[in-house]
């Protein structure tokens, strides 16, 4: 049996398919026969997110949408960061052992500094506070977006550094899991889809939202009743990951044919995403309502991750003399 561990940070309000395509779902089919946990990065949405009320109906939110999206025959933890007592202690102990010039190389923290000259030292610091969420449970495998491959990169060589410095195999040497497929999804202005394009469409938001988003997606301008090519669409592109086989293959035809319009191909993924996503939606509804049912769940994952994380650090405060 293997530790499998991700997070999701709640610094947006809202999965959308991206996440659940990327994250979610590998993670899903990696826990199944596995120890697994998931985690709200909650530190790390401190980067960003400066109102506490935000960021309180974030977690919130996410830690429903988390839970309504869980598959009833492959459980698993769901915790808080910052219900990890000595995670920030242990990115310290970190942070002592990182090299200056590994940081310097960090493409968030550059893309960050290009976009924004009010850039805050915890940007910088991102990296090594991950490395701790990881390297701290002992974790075998961590399922990401192909965005993170980086951070996954630096968590490995800051294991590595503490090791050699010393003189310990003391961090487990985490693997990466990333599905290459997904550098083709869509947004739906036709770039890939990514929260900062601010392109993507979600999974929890009210009917209305989805369809004005998807009614948004941008396709070419072939009249309606002239044939279309399935293959350059991209509404066509998101039904694939949803539909089932043949419902695919009948509206394929039916783009093929004549008189099929891209109104008509929009409202057909709608209903493809609200279909495949109902019994979620519905949990998630549950949960909104009633909170208590995901605290009862918190609680539970907490401990357990705490009391992992608790053993790691106690070990590593001796092999560093404190
Ligand atoms: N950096 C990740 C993101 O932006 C969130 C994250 C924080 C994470 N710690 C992690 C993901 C540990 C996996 C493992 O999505």
């Amino acid at each position: 049996m293997k530790r499998i561990l991700t997070g999701v940070k709640p610094t947006w309000n809202g999965m959308h398919i991206w996440n659940y395509l990327g994250m979610y779902k590998p993670f899903v089919e990696k826990a199944q026969g596995n120890e697994a946990f998931l985690f709200l990065p909650d530190y790390h949405s401190l980067t960003s997110v400066h109102d506490w009320e935000v960021l309180k109906h974030n977690k919130h939110r996410l830690a429903a949408e988390l839970f309504a999206l869980m598959p009833h025959d492959i459980p698993f933890y769901v915790f808080e960061q910052s219900k990890i007592k000595h995670i920030n202690n242990m990115t310290w102990i970190l942070s002592s052992i990182t090299p200056y010039s590994l940081m310097l190389r960090a493409h968030s923290f550059k893309d960050s500094q290009n976009k924004n000259s009010d850039i805050n030292m915890a940007v910088f610091n991102y990296p090594i506070l991950m490395a701790a969420d990881i390297i701290g449970y002992d974790v075998d495998m961590v399922p990401v977006g192909k965005d993170q491959k980086q951070h996954l990169e630096f968590a490995r060589d800051i294991a590595e550094s503490f090791n050699k410095t010393y003189k310990t195999e003391f961090f487990k040497l985490p693997e990466a899991y990333i599905d290459d497929n997904l550098a083709t999804i869509p947004g739906i202005d036709g770039r890939k889809m990514s929260k900062s394009y601010n392109n993507f469409i979600g999974i929890f938001d009210d009917e209305k939202v989805l369809k004005k988003q998807i009614m948004s997606i941008v396709t070419d301008d072939t009249p309606l009743e002239d044939p279309k090519n399935p293959e350059t669409c991209n509404v066509f592109a998101l039904m694939k990951f949803f539909a089932p086989e043949q419902r695919l293959i009948s509206i394929s035809n039916n783009y093929k044919a004549w008189g099929y319009g891209y109104g008509h191909a929009k409202l057909e993924l709608l209903d493809i995403l609200l279909t495949y996503f109902s019994e979620a939606r519905k949990k998630y509804d549950s949960y909104m309502k009633d909170y208590s049912l995901i605290e009862k769940e918190l609680v539970i994952g907490n401990k357990k991750a705490w009391e992992i994380h608790d053993k790691k650090y106690q070990k590593l405060k001796k092999i560093v003399g404190l």
